[in-house]
């Protein structure tokens, strides 16, 4: 047996107005006079107070990222190439500032700047060659994790799949709560749920070890005080529980409801977080505690999700999702534990499609 080797993010700040300190970080980045940073920015911020406190110089380069769409490789390699046609050195830092999305689109571009050929090349499992440049995650939405974690997720030519690797890690990451505060309720819920689904697929797996119990308890002991209690500190509590639920996953595994997901918005085209919650709702068989919880924190923020989706369609866009649910091995191993192949059957996956 083999025990996971996994690097973590090796510098971290937080705190309500830590992100004023980001330009005393890149200051140590900054060697020469024309050393430039790169700012991938979600543009819901564009006209908002937080874009008038980026820290950029005058050489920097500043791109607006929309993410109405989650990030592809296509939009990484065309960002990649603005970058590239902003100067012919390297960037000394990457900074994204937003969701998951934004976060992975800094993250990908940060690795495409010193890996030739295009994201697709790299999706999947420690394909990346060369490390890349420095790069920052600041969140402004909380959930994903994907501050602590060691992929970036692309929509690519044939499949939704991550670049994982030990060079995807942010070299910092900068956690202000402040910066949370003004989200949506909806996407604020839908996003803070794929940390508390993180939580629950973690504690309830097969994989579970004590480092993951660790990590996944806190986090889950802050989601219930945030979705269920009204804390007064919840942007605070929120930020550590992503963190920290990304942490428990990062040495277990997720389950169920994301390889129900994963399907769903393979298929269908569902965000993450959006997805996760409807695919959660139909797992009373695998999870029924934590579906009882999820529906209470539903109701207090009366949050409705869309239903019967899956009801009416075609057998084979259903036969789609099962396959790509099915093909998440590692997933199931998870719920299951040896001999999920068997447990795993088009019918199962067919069935629980069919109630979405
Ligand atoms: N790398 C990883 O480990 C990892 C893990 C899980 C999910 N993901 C990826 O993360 C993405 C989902 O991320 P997400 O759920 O954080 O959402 P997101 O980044 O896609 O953003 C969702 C919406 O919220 C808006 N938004 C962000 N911050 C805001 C703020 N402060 N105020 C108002 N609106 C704001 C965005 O503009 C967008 O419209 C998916 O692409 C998913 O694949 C990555
Ligand atoms: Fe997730």
């Amino acid at each position: 047996m083999s025990f996971k080797n996994f690097k973590v993010v090796p510098k971290m700040i937080f705190g309500r107005g830590s992100f004023a300190q980001l330009d005393e970080v890149l200051a140590e980045e900054r060697k020469q006079a024309n050393d430039f940073v790169v700012f991938l920015v979600d543009d819901v911020h564009k006209d908002k107070p937080l874009a008038d406190r980026v820290p950029v110089k005058p050489q920097d380069k500043l791109i607006w990222v929309n993410v109405d769409d989650e990030p592809s490789t296509k939009q990484v390699d065309e960002l990649t190439l603005e970058v590239q046609a902003h100067s012919d050195s390297l960037a000394v830092s990457v900074v994204g500032i937003g969701g998951g999305s934004a976060m992975d689109l800094a993250k990908a571009v940060a690795l495409m700047l010193t890996n030739e050929g295009g994201s697709a090349k790299y999706q999947g499992w420690d394909l990346i060659e060369n490390p890349a440049v420095h790069h920052i995650g600041i969140p402004t939405l909380s959930g994903t994790g994907a501050e602590a974690s060691r992929t970036t997720v692309l929509c690519g030519p044939e499949r939704k799949l991550g670049m994982n690797s030990d060079y995807t890690v942010f070299d910092q990451i900068i956690m202000d709560p402040e910066l949370i505060k003004d989200a949506p309720t909806d996407q604020w819920f839908y996003t803070g749920m794929d940390c508390y689904i993180h939580c629950i697929e973690s504690l309830e797996g097969t994989y579970l070890n004590e480092f993951s119990k660790a990590y996944g308890e806190k986090s889950l002991a802050l989601c219930r005080q945030v979705y269920l209690d009204d804390h007064p500190e919840s942007d605070d509590k929120l930020m550590m529980a992503s963190f920290m639920g990304g942490m428990s996953i990062a040495y277990s595994q997720v389950g169920a409801c994301h390889a129900l997901s994963y399907g769903l918005s393979y298929v269908l085209g569902y965000h993450h977080g959006i997805g996760n919650c409807i695919a959660f709702d139909v797992l009373d068989e695998f999870y029924p505690e934590g579906v009882k919880e999820f529906r209470q924190m539903m109701e207090k923020h009366n949050i409705t999700l869309p239903k019967g989706i899956c009801k009416d369609l075609p057998d084979e866009t259903i036969a789609k999702m099962v396959k790509v649910a099915k093909s998440l091995g590692p997933l199931w191993h998870n719920v299951y534990g040896d001999g999920w192949e068997e447990k795993v059957t088009d019918q199962l996956l067919t069935d629980l499609y069919r109630r979405i």
